[in-house]
């Protein structure tokens, strides 16, 4: 007897089989014909996925589009300079309306663990208060893993670092930095050192904001790289954004990526801002922004697709779908064998899962029931496009149903559906 059956599901790897869900496990992955259920969801052979994993987000700021005004400019800076006007008269509660908001949609769109970035330069820390109680409010059904990031610098905010160390007893999981923020490159590098020996004492995880800037010798990630190895901190380090890296010179590139393979730095581009924020200065040729994911691929690091921002003061659109985040990383990485747009797939759920080092996560015996039931076939026409959810199961609790809503058409003399589906098969 199981508590929920998936049947019909097709899996990313194409197997065709039903899941039985026992509490909140995946008790059985094989066909459960006969086998009872206090509920059973059809599939109809439809694609069934791990939920979806976003590994670098900004909850505090999210929701937040035009308040007080909106970004003319665009650019990094006048996004954190709106950030903090923001910050100024923010409230706890407000912040943990605008984050559940933005957990139900979530939600709804089979992302159920999300990294968070929380800004500690605030003396009154308001912005970790709230996610503090946003992440136990969503903790049946969303993980939310939060990041003690000094948003104005370690060093060049004159409380951050008391801040900071405050934000990780209050109970903030991940240590963060911005070392290019710094006022300095040398402020920045001893960031990175104080960071990395913070996280090594404390038996944390890391992962800064990490060259976000279009200057080709920001090179923060090579000290990143070697204290995360001489720290011992391999496989619980990321770098987020890396975008100088696609500026650098390329012999120097070849020295600086088996050094991240060796120190096991994940690396989290985010390509819808990344494509919107960098090269701002540029006028033409403009460059893409985007640091060299296949490059770091082929040598062994493991790249998650982060979304960073949804309607807040550095971006003005999002829809909280990592299939559109995935979608566009696709695009500006020239991923387009079948084999890179089936591994943008995987980044955006595996590989994400293994940079938040989640335990549990996946589709197999013994693994924690979350799910996501999708209205397409396989994971390339997933994103392709980027379809309805149909159900989704968060910790052995069916949260969301879609019905199908294919289009009808009335047109002069005849009738028709239209379906966006182009299966080779089931339809
Ligand atoms: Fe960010």
């Amino acid at each position: 007897m199981f508590d929920v059956i998936v049947q019909g599901a097709t899996m990313p790897d194409g197997r065709v089989t039903d899941i039985g869900i026992k509490g909140d496990r995946i008790a059985a992955i094989d066909r459960l014909t006969g086998a009872k259920a206090g509920e059973v969801i059809d599939a109809f052979g439809d694609l069934v996925s791990p939920p979806f994993v976003d590994p670098h987000f900004h909850m505090d700021a999210t929701l937040s589009y035009g308040t007080p005004r909106i970004n003319a400019s665009g650019t990094l800076l006048e996004g954190i300079g709106l950030w903090g006007e923001l910050k100024e008269i923010v409230k706890v509660e407000e912040m943990v309306e605008r984050g559940l908001r933005y957990c139900d949609w979530a939600a709804s769109m089979g992302l159920l663990a999300i990294r968070s970035h929380v800004d500690t330069c605030d003396d009154r820390l308001l912005g970790v208060q709230a996610m503090l109680e946003l992440r136990d409010k969503v903790k049946g059904y969303i993980d939310l893993q939060l990041v003690a990031f000094p948003q104005d610098g370690f060093y060049r905010d004159p409380s951050a670092r008391e801040n900071t160390i405050r934000a990780l007893d209050m109970g903030i999981d991940v240590v963060g930095g911005i070392p290019h923020f710094e006022r300095s490159m040398g402020d920045g590098t001893a960031s990175v050192h104080e960071l990395c020996q913070i996280a090594s004492e404390r038996g944390l995880m890391i992962d800064l904001h990490c060259d976000e800037t279009d200057d080709p010798m920001s090179r923060h990630v090579e000290t990143l790289a070697q204290e995360v190895t001489r720290l011992g901190l391999q496989g619980r380090a990321a770098g987020s954004h890396l975008t100088s890296m696609h500026s650098m010179d390329n012999y120097y590139v070849s020295k600086l990526l088996p050094l991240i393979a060796e120190a096991e730095l994940a690396a989290i581009p985010n390509p819808l801002i990344n494509i919107t924020i960098q090269g701002r200065h540029d006028t033409f040729p403009k460059r893409r922004g985007l640091t060299r994911v296949k490059e770091m691929q082929s040598h062994g690091i493991t790249v998650g697709w982060g979304q960073d921002c949804v309607l807040d003061p550095w971006y003005p659109l999002g829809t909280a779908d990592m299939l559109d985040v995935a979608f566009m990383g696709l695009h500006v990485a020239q991923m387009t064998h079948p084999d890179e747009m089936r591994r943008c797939f995987d980044m955006v759920t595996t590989e994400n899962a293994n940079i938040l080092n989640l335990e549990d996560y996946g589709l197999h015996v013994g693994a924690q029931a979350s799910l996501v039931v999708l209205d397409a076939g396989n994971p390339v026409e997933a994103l392709r496009l980027r379809p309805d959810r149909l159900c989704v199961i968060a910790k052995g609790k069916v949260i969301s149903r879609k019905m199908r809503n294919d289009a009808t058409l009335d047109l002069p003399g005849r009738s028709a559906s239209v379906r966006r589906r182009h299966r080779l098969s089931q339809d």
